[in-house]
């Protein structure tokens, strides 16, 4: 995903049975709109900014190429969230990588997980903290960059299940996460990755597969609003052979 195509793709943003929020929220400096999404049975509150192009900071842009990509919620996230709501891994300790305004996380943690949900962007880490509270869910969050994980995430006990939605866009995320994965990862534990068929998801597939990792993947069609990847989801379903290998 380039700069321009994410900039073409936002003109393209309706945001529907959106509304404004109380001045009191937390969220108020931001002036989020809220969204209703529906996931399997549930009914959410999403909330988000606006216009992440608003939120584009040049600063960061020039030290690591950050862009606000966490202020959307993109098609991968509402796939996710479906399959994990169809499936809830109850009572499973669950990291989310790149949580954005966090969609996922929430379903998870109605479904009864223990979520951690985590991203570079302290925004995204308040957005998904507000959007869990408001659905009656608990989500806890950490500031994580995946080429550099801070002790606090590779000192908790292992986790049952890495999520994450559309995180593999740049050339840098694959080899980081797949880097980052068996350091989390419990024996037995397992890493769902949603992506709409990105170029550069062979860059975290390619070298777990060939450490031995197993690797099934489904096609999934996302009904709703598509951006310029298409309607086709990949979730790809990834188990470290036999345990999940040296933590730190
Ligand atoms: C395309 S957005 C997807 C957001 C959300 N998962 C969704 O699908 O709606 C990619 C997310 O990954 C986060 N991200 C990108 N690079 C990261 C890094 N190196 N470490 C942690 N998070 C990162 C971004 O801040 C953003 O929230």
């Amino acid at each position: 995903m380039s700069r321009s195509q994410r900039k073409g793709r936002e003109r393209d943003l309706t945001p529907s049975e959106s509304r404004p929020v109380a001045p009191d929220d937390p969220l108020a400096p931001f002036a989020p709109v809220r969204e209703e999404v529906v996931v399997g049975d549930l009914r959410l509150e999403i909330a988000r900014p606006p216009s992440a192009e608003d939120l584009i900071d040049e600063d960061d842009y020039a030290r690591d190429e950050r862009l606000p990509y966490w202020a959307e919620l993109w098609p991968s996230a509402h796939v996710l969230a479906a399959h994990l709501a169809a499936a809830p891994p109850a009572g499973r300790a669950v990291v989310e990588l790149g949580c954005g305004i966090g969609l996922p996380s929430v379903v998870c943690a109605l479904g009864g997980a223990c979520v951690l949900a985590t991203d570079w962007y302290e925004e995204a880490l308040a957005f998904t903290a507000a959007n869990a509270t408001r659905a009656g869910a608990r989500v806890e969050t950490m500031a994580v960059d995946w080429s550099a994980p801070p002790p606090a995430l590779l000192a908790r006990p292992p986790a049952d299940l890495v999520i994450g939605a559309d995180i593999l866009y740049e050339q840098r995320n694959g080899p980081a996460i797949a880097a980052l994965l068996p350091r989390l990862l419990a024996p037995g534990g397992e890493a769902l990755i949603a992506d709409p068929r990105r170029p550069h998801a062979a860059g975290l597939i390619d070298p777990l597969v060939a450490a031995g990792w197993r690797h099934d993947v489904d096609e999934v069609r996302h009904a709703g609003r598509i951006d310029e990847s298409g309607p086709l989801i990949r979730l790809h379903r990834l188990r470290p052979p036999g345990g999940a290998g040296p933590r730190d």
